[in-house]
């Protein structure tokens, strides 16, 4: 494990909550003894798994949050539980915020008006550059899977507690690029307080995985967004001919 690897590897321990972190000796690359990484947590010592739970599939992630999960508040109003959809192998994974009202209402994401104007976006970039896929062939999910009151952020914790479930369907799937929908999006993958603005145009990485930043269809939706739009179809024209040229 290098550097990065490593860096990558307690930043995902770090997300899942656990906070207290040892080396027990030198990672290998330095040509010293080493042993596995441990981690210590208050109550235990336990050896690192591999990144990827083993054996982890969507359907298994959809069982650990069960049909009427309430490790959160969000679960006080929801009506059904917005897991994802799409393509369980997909190449590219879009991640959302939070399900809206329509999501709430039909337990899949994006299928209100910011839905329907991902959809076109995907659908509509594909077919202008002569790429046989459509919106049905990548996989579709938010941060959160239930849906906040009144579209609000979802806060920190939610983020937290839902989180986990967003990065096991991440490294169920390994696509070959993320592209995050706004700014919950990016700061859950990304760790940044940065907004779209700064973070798109360029390449991040969660662990090993390219992720392209854009602003949400919502976003798009207001009027005098124009500026924006333009770019968001820049953005998803990149990560499109990143994953299927
Ligand atoms: N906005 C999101 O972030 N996700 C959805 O599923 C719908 C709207």
């Amino acid at each position: 494990m290098n550097r990065d690897e490593l860096r990558q590897a307690l930043q995902f321990y770090r997300d899942l909550g656990v906070t207290d972190v040892y080396l027990a000796e030198a990672p290998k690359e330095t040509g010293r003894e080493s042993t596995p990484i441990k981690v210590i947590s208050p109550q235990e010592e336990v050896v690192l798994p591999g990144l990827e739970p083993e054996g982890d599939t969507l359907e298994k992630i959809q069982e650990d949050i069960g049909p009427d999960c309430r490790r959160c508040r969000l679960c006080e109003q929801r009506s059904k539980i917005v897991i994802g959809s799409g393509n369980p192998h997909a190449r590219l994974v879009f991640v959302g915020e939070g399900p809206g009202a329509d999501e709430d209402a039909q337990g899949l994401p994006f299928v209100g008006r910011a839905g329907q104007l991902l959809t076109q976006m995907i659908d509509g970039t594909t077919a202008k550059e002569g790429m046989p896929i459509h919106r049905a062939d990548v996989y579709i999910c938010n941060v959160v899977k239930c849906r906040p009151p009144e579209n609000r952020t979802p806060l920190p914790d939610e983020m937290e507690t839902c989180g986990q479930f967003l990065f096991r369907q991440l490294m169920a799937i390994r696509p070959k690029a993320i592209c995050a929908l706004g700014s919950t999006a990016a700061k859950a993958l990304l760790n940044t307080k940065d907004g779209v603005t700064r973070l798109r145009g360029h390449w991040h990485k969660w662990h090993d995985i390219p992720v392209i930043v854009t602003y949400h269809p919502s976003y798009l939706l207001r009027p005098y967004n124009q500026d924006a739009k333009r770019q968001a179809w820049e953005d998803l024209k990149k990560v499109l001919h990143y994953v299927y040229d």
